[in-house]
């Protein structure tokens, strides 16, 4: 078993080909962090990491000792009040109003594999990838109360799995304030912070800073792991890149309010923690009751950014994702939202279908506005029955006639909202999340359901059942469209109140787990207004998500590059849709619209009815393109070529090669054409260097370290009078095919 502890030492080492994680039991019995890097070699003792510091102005431990303070030692879990002052990992508030405690190591377990985190996703171990854990037991001695802290390494990845339990054994209740999935005390502050923030249209840009003293952060309180920032942090030394150097990377798997931050002390020493965020946070935990965390990733590359992002990806595509999905093609589907929003009915569907199947689709999409009442955004949600008006022969109808066609069937829901003036609103008023004594705010005229309540899960799940269970259903898009305000549940006592976000992300993932446990065969896609809950813990149950409501491809380079840097591609639903399109109104080639959107799992959205016999025809030839190499594209290794976010940020590629390096698939992509622009090349990389490749549509030959160090040259954009085949023009862009000859 690739964990070992050493008795003398007092150290546990965990490791594999590439990477250390070394902790150590501290002269007080708290637990030291000492190494999260690079495979070290035994043997391993304390004084290589460790020196006992006197410094003023701190406070020590132990009587006459000016040797030992928490505030300058390295830690794993650290709490507040015992000598160290910097951010604690765990808040608790004892029966006597007292937050001291203070965690000693008691015992410790070895164990091959990895338990789940009960009503929580996680990632799992298997046969290929197999994981062993280590579960650390801290007592504190006066209370007894008792923290487990999990770490499982996945002996094939650089990668760590860290998550804690606390269980109380003091016999009276308590108030958890906060309670963090991981913390790491890093021996440096060099790092750059790299993180993945926007917006509604413009989620997962990159942005980067450098450490300074003090606490920096990225969050949600939004009920969401939301827009705004994504639960996952870069940080790299300040001269890694792509290829080289060191970074590490921190995830969380998890959906709701998150807090990653990272402290700088005085010291110099970095300090890194995730979890659930405590601003809205409180949960009371009764004797002999267990408190479990989500679960944090830690992914350590010395070979730069490329080595992060591959490794998130193997671990998410084969130890998270939802097992049947990992080799199945998923299918190239047709969605209605931006073709006819909530203007249809069953003949406009079925037209519209035909056309969809006589182009190469393979899934027809049904989105919002096919139940109850709803004919705009102001009604409907809760009550999930079909409106019998624009679908008279039902869902099953539609989806056998739909399937008659040739194309698989699948339907849009947003299983946690309620509109008001529904009937679920007149029957269960009190379901809806709002403070009585005030007026909730509203959102897109929605308010949402209080799925805290397991009676709540348990009603919407009754109601899909009824219209799934006869259905041909074989796509599931499950929408999520507005953050949480008014934080009250009218199912939980006052002292209870600060539980209701945790509880009802539960909710979400057990009626999940119920559906997906029903229907194993239905293929789920998540989304939250485009990309707000786009997170690992989503992705466990939906192994695609859509990625953006932005589905302009000059503003998709950004989020889909950006969403690369932890996420595969083949979790980024991508649609080629209208232009001029719907969100900027901006005009774009068809080509290039396909061109990104290849990079994802492709869907189509806008009008075919509408389209040119040319537009058809060039679209026919994109679905083919897209099914020769949809496996290749899903499974190959994605390498980030020219960032959007850099220089001037009007160039981007990234490429796709296969394992065994025999072909690979390039997108080069221009925002604005210039005149008189320099020669360019594209430095691929990935490719074997001692290969030959064609490279189509360019008629090329070149061997893969020509490819890779002189690099594919391209034309300039604007050549005068003379057209040629390389894109003039704003808005272009290029794919190309390599193969091994
Ligand atoms: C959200 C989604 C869209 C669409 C609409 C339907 O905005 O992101 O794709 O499904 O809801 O109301």
């Amino acid at each position: 078993m690739p964990i070992q502890f050493n008795q003398t030492s007092q150290i546990f080492h965990l490791y594999n080909d590439q990477i250390s994680y070394i902790l150590g039991i501290l002269p007080n019995g708290h637990l030291g962090h000492y190494h999260f890097g690079s495979r070290l070699e035994e043997p391993l003792s304390s004084d290589l990491f460790r020196a006992d510091q006197n410094k003023g102005l701190t406070a020590y431990v132990n009587p006459n000792d000016f040797g030992f303070s928490l505030n300058l030692e390295r830690q794993e879990y650290p709490v507040f009040g015992t000598s160290d002052f910097r951010e604690p990992a765990l808040t608790l508030t004892l029966q006597t109003g007292s937050q001291i405690v203070d965690f000693k190591y008691s015992h410790h377990l070895i164990t091959a594999g990895k338990p789940p985190i009960s009503g929580l996703p996680s990632t799992f171990s298997t046969t290929e990838n197999p994981c062993s854990t280590l579960v650390i037991t801290l007592k504190d001695r006066v209370t007894d109360l008792e923290l487990d802290l999990y770490f499982s390494l996945f002996e094939t990845l650089p990668i760590m799995s860290r998550r804690a339990e606390l269980v109380n054994r003091s016999g009276a209740p308590i108030t958890i304030d906060k309670i963090m999935s991981m913390s790491i005390d890093l021996m440096d502050d060099d790092w750059q912070w790299l993180q993945f923030s926007g917006d509604w249209i413009k989620e997962r840009h990159l942005y980067k800073t450098s450490l300074r003293p003090g606490i920096q952060s990225i969050e949600s309180r939004r009920g969401a792991s939301g827009a705004e920032h994504n639960p996952f942090l870069i940080l790299k030394r300040p001269d890694t890149n792509e290829v080289q150097g060191e970074a590490l990377g921190v995830s969380l798997v998890y959906s709701s309010n998150f807090s990653i931050s990272g402290q700088v002390d005085a010291n110099g020493v970095t300090r890194v923690m995730a979890g659930i965020n405590p601003a809205l946070f409180k949960w009371v935990l009764k004797p002999l009751e267990t408190f479990e965390t989500p679960e944090a990733l830690m992914v350590y590359s010395v070979k730069g950014l490329e080595h992060l992002s591959h490794s998130f990806h193997r671990l998410f595509k084969e130890n998270l994702m939802v097992k049947k999905w990992q080799a199945l093609p998923r299918p190239l589907l047709i969605n209605s939202w931006e073709a006819m929003y909530f203007d249809f009915d069953e003949d406009k569907l079925l037209h519209f279908a035909k056309e969809a199947a006589s182009l190469g689709m393979e899934l027809f999409v049904l989105d919002d506005g096919w139940f109850s009442s709803r004919n705009d955004d102001s009604s409907g949600l809760g009550d999930w029955s079909v409106n019998a008006k624009k679908l008279p022969s039902g869902i099953t109808g539609l989806a056998q006639k739909i399937n008659a066609l040739g194309l698989q069937f699948g339907l849009w829901i947003e299983p946690e909202m309620i509109n008001l003036g529904t009937q679920l609103y007149e029957q269960h008023p009190d379901w809806v999340i709002y403070d009585p004594t005030r007026m909730p705010c509203h959102a897109r005229n929605q308010y949402i359901l209080d799925f805290s309540r397991p009676e709540v899960v348990e009603h919407i799940f009754k109601q899909l059942t009824a219209l799934f269970d006869d259905a041909p259903i074989a796509y599931l898009k499950w929408d999520m469209n507005r953050n949480m305000t008014d934080h009250y549940s009218h199912g939980l006592k006052p002292e209870n109140q600060g539980e209701l976000s945790h509880r009802y992300i539960k909710g979400v993932y057990s009626l999940y787990d119920r559906l997906i446990d029903r229907y194993p065969n239905i293929l789920i896609e998540s989304c939250a207004a485009g990309g707000g809950r786009f997170d690992p813990g989503i992705l466990y149950y939906s192994p695609q998500i859509w990625a953006s409501d932005n589905t302009d491809p000059t503003c998709r380079l950004k989020i889909q590059y950006g969403t690369s840097f932890a996420y595969p591609i083949s979790a980024m639903g991508a649609h080629v849709s209208a232009s001029p399109n719907h969100q900027l109104k901006r005009t774009t080639p068809l080509k290039t619209r396909a061109d990104v959107a290849y990079f994802g799992s492709l869907g189509y959205e806008l009008n075919l009815i509408h389209l040119s016999d040319a537009e058809k025809a060039e679209i026919k030839e994109q679905i083919n393109f897209y099914k020769t190499h949809r496996s290749l594209l899903h499974s190959g290794d994605f390498y980030r070529l020219i960032s959007p976010f850099e220089s001037n940020g009007n160039h981007t590629a990234w490429m796709i090669v296969n394992h065994d390096k025999s072909t690979a698939i390039v997108g080069w992509y221009q925002s604005l054409a210039y005149p008189n622009e320099s020669l360019k090349t594209i430095k691929l990389r990935g490719l074997d260097p001692k290969a030959t490749y064609s490279v189509e549509p360019n008629c090329t030959t070149a061997s893969g370290s020509t490819l890779m160090s002189f690099g594919l040259l391209l034309r300039p954009s604007f050549n005068g009078i003379h057209m040629t085949a390389d894109p003039i023009g704003d808005h272009q862009s290029r794919v190309m095919v390599l193969k091994k000859v």
